[in-house]
């Protein structure tokens, strides 16, 4: 029987009030394709998504999503459906503490703002990952393999796909990405620079192999 694919895809936002909120410049390309890829391979998929300006991939169940919190909600409640779930969202790990119900205004000094974790998604999923495949990425600024490494072990992930954001020509909202892909056993395949839908379809198949 084919695998059920649970995907996430593009930034969240942390509202302020109701017209302000913190994110990130996440296109959610990345996670469309992986959706796609996986439909094509003829697995069911969910797809959880931040708010992005892409046409839902045909066949995949899509699921809206804004806040990080709301992410882990749906992604908490679909996850017994799944077999395989691959987290590329960019999910804010930080929200302001108090999301007021009024747009704020503006005073003449600065403002200062206390911020508060959000749940880490891909964490409380590798607690509870039984015989799943769980894959998750790093976009990193710098010392690619050690972070996606530690990120790999401390999220109990078997297979992590870590990207290099500081690079104009690949990564957030490119229809390119370079990308280095580590498994379980700690092999390090590091990828030339590619359309998103091309190392959508590597991954994917990776999975199907090890799943
Ligand atoms: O720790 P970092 O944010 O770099 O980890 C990246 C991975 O963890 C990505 O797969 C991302 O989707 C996931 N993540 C999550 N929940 C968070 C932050 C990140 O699931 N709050």
């Amino acid at each position: 029987m084919k695998p059920t694919f649970l995907i996430t895809a593009g930034p969240t936002r942390e509202y302020l009030d109701p017209v302000r909120f913190f994110s990130n410049p996440s296109s959610g390309k990345m996670g469309y394709a992986l959706a796609s890829a996986a439909r094509d391979a003829g697995a069911s998929v969910i797809l959880v998504s931040g708010p992005v300006a892409l046409r839902p991939p045909k066949g995949a169940r899509l699921i809206r999503v804004e806040s990080a919190q709301e992410m882990y909600r749906e992604v908490t409640r679909c996850y017994r459906d799944a077999d395989i779930v691959i987290m590329a969202a960019a999910v804010a790990d930080y929200r302001p503490e108090k999301c007021l119900s009024k747009k704020m205004k503006k005073g003449r000094s600065a403002l200062s703002l206390r911020m508060v974790r959000t749940p880490d998604i891909l964490a409380s999923l590798g607690e509870k990952k039984r015989k799943r495949l769980l894959v998750g990425f790093a976009a990193e600024t710098g010392s690619l393999v050690r972070e996606a490494r530690r990120k790999m072990g401390e999220k109990n992930l078997d297979m992590i796909v870590a990207n290099d954001v500081s690079r104009r020509d690949t990564g957030f909202g490119s229809d390119y990405n370079r990308a280095l892909i580590i498994d379980k056993k700690g092999t390090v395949t590091r990828l030339p620079r590619m359309s998103k839908d091309r190392l959508a379809g590597i991954i994917v198949r990776q999975c199907l192999r090890n799943f």
